[in-house]
């Protein structure tokens, strides 16, 4: 067992029973040809439980995911519609996540989701990526996890941050580019799969103009950091602070530095360590790469 499973397994306990295992959501003909093989990474040692979302049987297993999602996201304005989970997600895309035996789960959770014990397995997230017309670079539209909806006590620890990780680590993704709304909380966990870079800081095309658009290439060496909270020495050696910052609050940061992104002033960065350790509307230092 590697050192970073260890400390996974310390803090995410509930990975090891068997009880709670990835599931992939994908109809055949998107199935990943030698799936785990791209990134170095021995965290996921169930077998992954195969859906078909275009097998009828499989509707209930589709309308839980419809109860996490748009209960996670219902707040938000960002509640996925049917047609688009079905023409953007299950048609062209991997969609993937945790799932838990619906007959060890608390009643509770199962309530939540409107799920009945009929049914073997329960999914508890949801990650969706699709690929680009860009070779190797794949696009995230949707994280959620079952833990947003629950008491901090009991929560599946990291619940969200894997489901990402397992489905780039299953899709062998490389580059994984991604939207999400300055103040979230899932930016504490896109900054962990590789260097992220900002590559859009302001979004009126979106629902939310302020909306953060990144792209990382996709690497594993970070990831046993969002257990363990170190700072990432790698990034700090290659990237250096600006006096640029993105504040939450204040919508001019986003565009001034869309603007600097347009003039094409960067690329800038984002660093997962100051992002752990700031509240989610506390300002962002923004980071560049180090002149050679
Ligand atoms: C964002 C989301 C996917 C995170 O998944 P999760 O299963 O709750 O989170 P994990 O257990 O994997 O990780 C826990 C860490 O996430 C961060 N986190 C999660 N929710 C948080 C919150 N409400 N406030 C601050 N940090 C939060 C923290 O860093 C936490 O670690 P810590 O307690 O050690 O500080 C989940 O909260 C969710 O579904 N939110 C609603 C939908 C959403 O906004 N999705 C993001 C779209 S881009």
């Amino acid at each position: 067992m590697s050192s970073s499973l260890n400390t996974l397994l310390k803090r995410a306990t509930w990975l090891e029973s068997g009880d709670i295992r990835p599931y992939v959501f994908v109809r055949p003909e998107n199935m990943i040809t030698n799936p785990g093989t791209r990134h170095n990474c021995d965290w996921f040692k169930h077998e992954p439980i195969f859906k078909n979302p275009l097998d009828l049987k499989e509707l209930p297993f589709a309308e839980a995911i419809y109860q996490i999602e748009w209960k996670a996201f219902g707040t938000q304005d960002l509640a996925i519609p049917r047609w688009v989970f079905y023409d953007c997600a299950a048609m062209p895309g991997f969609v993937a996540g945790f799932a838990g035996r619906t007959s060890k789960l608390p009643q509770k959770v199962k309530t939540l989701l409107n799920f009945s014990d009929e049914n073997e397995w329960c999914p508890l997230s949801l990650f969706i990526i699709i690929p680009t017309m860009h070779k190797g670079e794949w696009v995230a539209y949707d994280l959620c996890s079952v833990n947003s909806l629950l008491p901090k006590q009991e929560q599946y620890y990291g619940l969200g941050f894997l489901s990402k990780a397992f489905a780039l680590w299953y899709a062998n993704v490389n580059q994984c580019s991604g939207m999400t709304q300055w103040s979230s909380p899932s930016l504490k966990l896109h900054s962990n799969y590789g260097h992220l870079e900002m590559i859009g800081s302001y979004a009126p095309v979106h629902t939310h103009a302020k909306t953060m658009t990144y792209r990382c290439e996709v690497n594993t060496d970070n990831w046993e950091k969002f257990f363990t909270h170190e700072p990432d020495l790698a990034f700090l050696e290659k990237y250096g602070k600006t006096e640029h910052i993105i504040d939450p609050n204040d919508e001019q940061s986003m565009i001034t530095m869309q603007n600097r992104i347009q003039n094409n002033e960067g690329p800038f960065y984002l660093n997962a360590g100051d992002i752990a350790q700031k509240g989610l509307r506390d300002p962002l230092t923004v980071y560049k790469l180090k002149q050679a």
